[in-house]
């Protein structure tokens, strides 16, 4: 059967790392309050000369390295972001200029922290179909420039940073590797949850991040755990055969709230939010590529990827690897 196989990962992060302590030389804030609240202790933040596809493209590079695959193979490009370089042309056709493969599909996708898992699934969808046959799907985001640093219940949050995976079809055993099944979900009626309040159409800016965490909070630990309930009964798979979940790194307690409810060990939870704080749509890439170079994702293993965010948007995908 044909399935779409993750076969090569890379991250990019920006140069500079803002621990908690310089934060709170800036905002009125602790590391104290920091670290309880959210798990977070540093965040990597984008100088002016690196934007969303500068990062992009270092994370994607390295995936094709990873991969052994060329750009010039590569005919699909989703690029997930709420922060992209420019209004239009979509980020992702920046990236398929730089890597130099032109050509094939190339667009933007924009479900904010779910971003990666609305990338992935369309992704799987269309190399299924035969639209392409490798693919590189992306999570990138530079949110330091959409935050208010006079509001210390939001900035303190977030980060920056990039993750990639090539996707190729490939022709495999019903045991064999690849996504077995996705879920995504919308619900508009929480837009004032967390919302950007600028944009094009509306005020002609950019705008500043705006959220409601305790709102945010209670939402996303019941959606989570429905839609990995979901996945999990579409393919037949139980919790305990899990080898790893990679979530969206929001927060070190909505990770441990949706893990106890479903009854995963803590242990099989990546969790990178500690170095590099909410990087949004690029934080399941980010923290995948870290288990993978760090030799605790392995081939053969059942891993989950999950992701809740503004609209709100939320998913969960099972690969094995
Ligand atoms: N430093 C110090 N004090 C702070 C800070 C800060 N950075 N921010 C808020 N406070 C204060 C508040 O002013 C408040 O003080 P008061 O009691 O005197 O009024 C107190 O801390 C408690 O504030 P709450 O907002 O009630 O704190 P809460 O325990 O809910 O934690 C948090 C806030 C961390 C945002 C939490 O609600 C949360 O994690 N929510 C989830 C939001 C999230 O992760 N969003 C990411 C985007 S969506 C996603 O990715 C899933």
């Amino acid at each position: 059967m044909i399935r779409s196989v993750i076969t090569g990962t890379g991250s990019a992060l920006p140069r500079t790392c803002v621990t908690n302590a310089d934060l709170a030389d800036k905002v009125d804030t602790s590391d104290e309050w920091i670290v309880e609240r959210t798990g977070i202790r540093q965040r990597y933040i984008a100088e002016p000369d690196e934007t969303t596809s500068t990062l992009a493209i270092d994370a994607a590079r390295r995936a094709l390295e990873a991969a052994g695959v060329e750009a010039s193979e590569i005919g699909l490009i989703i690029l997930a972001t709420a922060t992209p370089d420019h209004t239009f042309p979509a980020t992702a056709t920046q990236v398929q200029a730089a890597l130099e493969c032109g050509g094939g599909v190339a667009f933007d996708v924009q479900a904010v922290c779910s971003g990666f898992l609305y990338a992935l699934a369309t992704a799987d969808s269309l190399l299924r179909t035969g639209m392409a046959t490798k693919a590189l799907v992306i999570g990138a985001e530079t949110f330091s420039r959409i935050l208010d640093w006079e509001d210390r219940t939001t900035c303190v949050l977030f980060g920056d940073g990039a993750g990639a995976v090539v996707l190729e079809a490939q022709d495999v055993a019903d045991d064999g590797p690849g996504i077995l099944a996705s879920r995504l979900h919308a619900d508009g009626a929480h837009k004032d949850m967390l919302y950007v309040d600028g944009g094009p159409s509306t005020t002609g800016t950019v705008g500043k991040l705006r959220m409601k965490g305790r709102e945010v909070f209670r939402h996303a630990v019941v959606n989570l755990a429905n839609v990995l309930t979901e996945v999990l009964d579409e393919t037949g798979v139980s919790a305990a055969d899990i080898d790893w979940v990679v979530p969206h790194q929001a927060n070190a307690r909505i990770l441990d709230a949706t893990a106890r409810k479903l009854d995963l060990p803590a242990e099989k939870v990546v969790v990178t939010v500690d170095r590099h704080a909410n990087t949004s749509a690029a934080s399941v890439p980010l923290a995948l590529d870290t288990a993978m170079r760090d030799g605790r994702i392995k081939p053969g293993d059942l891993v989950m990827f999950e992701a809740m965010g503004g609209g709100f948007t939320w998913g969960a995908s099972l690969a094995r690897m």
